[in-house]
C-alpha cells in the first residue's frame, strides 16, 4: 500500500493523484509505505543478490509494474575511501560517494528514472523542470529514453555550459528565463497546475525523492551493512537531504542498519537560507532575494523542500554549514589533486565544509565519515580557468628536458 502524504498534516493522497503538493493545506507530500508488508516482501526478495544499482532496491520504490522502467544505468557508483584526502584534512576515515560517475553526470539520474517511470505508469506525455543545470541534463535524457516531450526552464546566462549542451543534445526544449532559478521554479509549478497533461519532475514530486534516497541505501550497502557517522553533502533547492535521510530512517527501521549517521548540508555563503536557519535555531527559512556563487548548481535562494531539510538536520542531530566560494574552489582542487576525482564546484563544497567542520573541532577524528560528491567536474568547463595553464614547449626532447629539469639518463656502454 503507497499513498501520498502530508508532512504538515498528514492528510492522504491515491498513489496516482497527480498532485504536488497537499490538497488540504498546501503543504510538501512524501511516499510513504506499509513496512510490515515492505519487510515481507523483502524476506522473499532476492535483491541483495543484485548488483548494486537503485532497482536493485525495486522492493524499496513505489513502483510495481517493473515493465515500464526507464533506465540507463544509474546508481552503483563508487564509494571512495579517500585516505590521503582525510590524512590532509585530519581525519581517519573519508569516502566520497562520487555521483559524477552517474549516467548523465549527476545524483539527479536517481531521481529520475523512478520520476519518469512513474510519468509512464501515469500516461503523461510532456514533463517539465526548472532547473540549475543539472535536472534538466537528467530529465532531458529520461525523457528521450521514454520517448517523452520535455520542457526546461533554466535561469538565464547563469547555468553552466556543460548542462545546457547535455540537455540540447538529449533533445530537450529549453527556455531560459529572464530571471533566478526561484522565478523559474514558480513558473513550472503554476504551468503544471494550468496544464494537467504536463507532469512537473522538481524535487516537489515525491516519486522523484524515491529515487534519490537509494543513495543512502547503497551506502550503507558498501560499509557492509552500517551506515557512516556522518554524510555531509551540498544543499541547494533541499531535496536530496530529505531523500537520504528517508533512505537511512527506511534502512534502520527495516533493521538493516544498527544506527543512524548525523546529516550535515553545506550551502555556498551567498545562498545559505538554510544553514542560517539552523544557526539561527529557527523553524522558519528567510529566502535570499539574490543568490549568488560560484557554485551554479546550489544559487538558491528559496529552496522548497526547507522543511523537510530542517526537519532531516535536525531529527539527525545533524546541523549545517556554510562555506565560501574561495573555500570550494580550493575543495575542487584538492579532490582531483589527492584522489583523482574531479567534481563539480557544488559538490566540492561537501568537502569545504568537512574542512572548517574539523579546524573548528566540531567533527570527531575517528569518525567515518561519507561527502557526497553530487556531480562531475566537466559539466562546469568555466571554473576549469582556475586549474592553471598547460605548459609550451617545441616537440623535440632537449626542450622538453628544459623545460621540466628532466636530467638525461646515463649512457650505458656495452662491456
Ligand atoms: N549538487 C549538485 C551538483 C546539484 O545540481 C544540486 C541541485 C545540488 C547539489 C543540491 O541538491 O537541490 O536536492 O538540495 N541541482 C538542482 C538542479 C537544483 O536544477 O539541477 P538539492
Amino acid at each position: 500500500m503507497i499513498r501520498q502524504v502530508c508532512i504538515n498534516c498528514g492528510e492522504e493522497h491515491e498513489a496516482d493523484e497527480i498532485v504536488y503538493f497537499c490538497r488540504r493545506c498546501g503543504d510538501l507530500l512524501e511516499i510513504e509505505y506499509d513496512y510490515e508488508e515492505m519487510a515481507e516482501r523483502l524476506e522473499r526478495s532476492d535483491w541483495r543478490s543484485l548488483p548494486l544499482s537503485v532497482w536493485r532496491y525495486r522492493d524499496f520504490l513505489p513502483i510495481r509494474d517493473l515493465s515500464k522502467v526507464v533506465s540507463l544505468n544509474e546508481g552503483g557508483t563508487g564509494l571512495h575511501l579517500c585516505s590521503r584526502l582525510a590524512k590532509v584534512i585530519g581525519l581517519k576515515r573519508v569516502y566520497v560517494k562520487n555521483e559524477g560517475e552517474n549516467p548523465t553526470g549527476s545524483f539527479k539520474d536517481r531521481g529520475m528514472t523512478v520520476g519518469v517511470t512513474k510519468a509512464l505508469e501515469l500516461n503523461m506525455k510532456t514533463v517539465i523542470c526548472a532547473s540549475t543545470g543539472n535536472t534538466s541534463a537528467s530529465l532531458a535524457a529520461y525523457a528521450a529514453k521514454a520517448g517523452l516531450r520535455c520542457i526546461v526552464l533554466v535561469p538565464s546566462g547563469k547555468i553552466a555550459y556543460g548542462k545546457l549542451v547535455q540537455a540540447l543534445a538529449y533533445g530537450a526544449e529549453i527556455v531560459q528565463v529572464r530571471g533566478n532559478f526561484d522565478q523559474a521554479l514558480r513558473t513550472v509549478i503554476e504551468l503544471s497546475e494550468r496544464h494537467g497533461e504536463v507532469y512537473l519532475l522538481n524535487s516537489i514530486n515525491p516519486y522523484r525523492l524515491e529515487g534519490q534516497k537509494s543513495l543512502a541505501y547503497e551506502v550503507c550497502d558498501q560499509l557492509g551493512g552500517r551506515a557512516p557517522d556522518r554524510v555531509v553533502l551540498p544543499v541547494g533547492n533541499a531535496g536530496n537531504i530529505s531523500a537520504l535521510w528517508k533512505g537511512f530512517t527506511e534502512f534502520y527501521r527495516l533493521g538493516l542498519v544498527d544506527s543512524l549517521p548525523r546529516m550535515v548540508g553545506v550551502q555556498a555563503e551567498g545562498a545559505s537560507p538554510i544553514a542560517q536557519a539552523i544557526k539561527r535555531g529557527s523553524n522558519v527559512v528567510t529566502p535570499v532575494e539574490s543568490p549568488e556563487t560560484v557554485a551554479t548548481a546550489i544559487r538558491i535562494g528559496a529552496p522548497v523542500s526547507w522543511k523537510k531539510a530542517l526537519r532531516a538536520i535536525r531529527d539527525s542531530d545533524g546541523t549545517a554549514e556554510t562555506v565560501t566560494d574561495e573555500e570550494i574552489l580550493e575543495a575542487q582542487s584538492m579532490l582531483a589533486r589527492c584522489e583523482g576525482l574531479f567534481v563539480e564546484p557544488a559538490s566540492a563544497s561537501s568537502i569545504a565544509g568537512l574542512k572548517n567542520m574539523v579546524e573548528l573541532g566540531e567533527i570527531d577524528r575517528d569518525e567515518t565519515v561519507v561527502c557526497v560528491a553530487t556531480g562531475h567536474g566537466l559539466k562546469d568547463p568555466d571554473v576549469m580557468r582556475r586549474v592553471g595553464k598547460p605548459l609550451e614547449a617545441d616537440a623535440d626532447v632537449q626542450s622538453i628536458e628544459r623545460l621540466l629539469g628532466l636530467t638525461r639518463p646515463p649512457r650505458i656502454e656495452a662491456s
